[in-house]
């Protein structure tokens, strides 16, 4: 009899065995990682259940992924972890190209790291959440609001709703009640304009011949984000684990 084709989590659990045989450690994906592939209430075998004797779990840097310094800058994140960058580039280039001030390209560059580097959903503040400590507040506000703001129009300053929004959403896509929530509360605020700008200055196009390089913003990012001496994820602020779990994201524990 011949196997039904084995489906993309079945495919993926199958290279990761055979990986984890190659790196001689288990590698375990968290939750978030197979959620929806998989049901999270359903059973789930412990990797730590069938341990042969003499082989352990993957507990630190996957050696998967390129090495990161001891002492990682913002810029590390983007060579080897971020990626691909180009739609924060190519939105920061167009935020400079315009002549918006520092904070406001800042702001550009990082607005979707979430969505780049970590987790998808709620991407706005996740990203906000993550540069808090870095950033200046007006920044980190104006990236949690870009998420709600960018489903709604400002003809004032010649934002309409995206095209690309029509065809990934479909047509009759409405945002969720806590999205028309925060986007009353946030456009009466005075950090609006920002917020907006990033909207503005969002490039939906994702041109992939657009090569925007990162060098190009090293002197920005050097005087309006706060890099911290002991590096990201070992300078003990309210994100720097989430710093960490984007450098070794199959840590264990
Ligand atoms: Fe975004
Ligand atoms: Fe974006």
């Amino acid at each position: 009899m011949v196997n039904a084709t084995p489906t993309a989590a079945e495919r993926l659990d199958a290279a990761e065995a055979q990986m984890s045989d190659e790196l001689d450690r288990v590698i375990a994906r968290s939750v978030l990682y197979t959620s929806g592939e998989r049901d999270p209430s359903g059973p789930m075998e412990l990797p730590f259940g069938s341990l042969p004797p003499g082989k352990y779990v993957l507990q630190g840097a996957d050696p998967r992924l390129k090495k990161m310094p001891a002492k990682p800058t913002l810029l590390d994140f983007f060579k080897y972890r971020i990626g691909p960058a180009n739609h924060l580039l190519q939105s920061a280039k167009h935020a400079l190209r315009g002549g918006h001030p520092e904070h406001v390209v800042l702001a550009c560059l990082l607005h979707d790291i979430a969505v780049m580097g970590f987790i998808r959903s709620d991407h706005g503040y996740w990203g906000a959440q993550l540069l808090e400590p870095y950033v200046t507040e007006e920044v980190s506000w104006a990236i949690r609001a870009h998420q709600s703001l960018r489903f709604f129009p400002d003809e004032s300053v010649g934002y309409s709703y995206p095209e690309h929004y029509i065809k990934i959403f479909g047509p009759n896509y409405q945002p969720e009640p806590y999205i028309v929530a925060e986007y009353e509360r946030y456009r009466k605020h005075k950090w609006y304009m920002t917020a907006r700008l990033i909207c503005l200055n969002d490039i939906y196009s994702f041109d992939p011949n657009v090569i925007v390089a990162l060098d190009e913003f090293e002197d920005i990012i050097g005087r309006n984000f706060r890099q911290p001496e002991e590096g990201l994820g070992f300078d003990a602020t309210p994100s720097s684990h989430m710093w960490r779990t984007i450098m070794w994201p199959t840590r264990f524990l």
